[in-house]
């Protein structure tokens, strides 16, 4: 079973979709453990109750942000992780894990990228900005991590319309389905080799 470690900030509802989807048998993989760059967010007390080891793993405990970096990429070591698969993770990741899992970290974004994408562009700003836009359609995008926010290549979208006058809120409900049901099919088929990644 390929070893897959999930990176979160907060809610970690897509983290709990994807537990699900492993202990279902429709993500081949396991969900090794769970690294939050806080503490006390809801995403630590779904790994508890579904029994996922954690660690919050604080940039604001290190003196530098390459410290911060190492520790991550120790923890997933430790894990014994082969994919780094970020759900709503809010830090960027560092040159060392990067190089450590060259082209095998994975991170979704709650719209169609390139567009509504970039610093700044998380949670309900995501679905504002598509209302605000008049866009009518939106959706998912996984992609590979790079140094950027959300510049990595794109591995795979998933659409849906947005209806006249439909509220943001509407709209994120609608796309985190998408999300729940897509993010562990997405990661199968790439950790299965039937997503080519080069
Ligand atoms: C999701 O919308 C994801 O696309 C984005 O952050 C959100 C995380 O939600 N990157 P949750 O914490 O999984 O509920």
């Amino acid at each position: 079973m390929t070893r897959i470690a999930v990176l979160a900030s907060g809610e970690g509802s897509n983290f709990e979709a994807l537990v699900n989807a492993s202990r279902e048998g429709i993500l081949e993989g396991q969900i090794v453990g769970l690294i939050t760059n806080r503490k006390g967010i809801p995403a630590l007390d779904r790994a508890q109750r579904l029994n996922i080891p954690y660690a919050a793993i604080t940039p604001k405990s290190f003196s530098q942000r390459s410290e911060w970096d190492s520790q991550v990429l120790k923890t997933l070591q430790e894990w014994k992780t082969e994919w780094v698969v970020l759900a709503g993770f809010l830090t960027l990741i560092g040159p060392q894990v990067l190089e450590a899992y060259r082209d095998r970290v994975v991170n979704i974004h709650p719209a169609l990228l390139p567009k509504f994408g970039g610093d700044g562009m998380y949670g309900s700003r995501v679905h504002d900005a598509v209302v605000s836009s008049g866009a009518n359609e939106t959706g998912i995008t996984v992609h590979l991590v790079s140094a950027e926010y959300d510049r990595g290549r794109i591995l795979a979208q998933y659409k849906i319309p947005v209806q006249p006058g439909e509220s943001a809120s509407s709209v994120a409900s609608r796309v985190r389905e998408l999300e729940h049901r897509y993010y562990p099919r997405v990661l199968n088929d790439l950790v299965r080799g039937r997503i080519n990644t080069d």
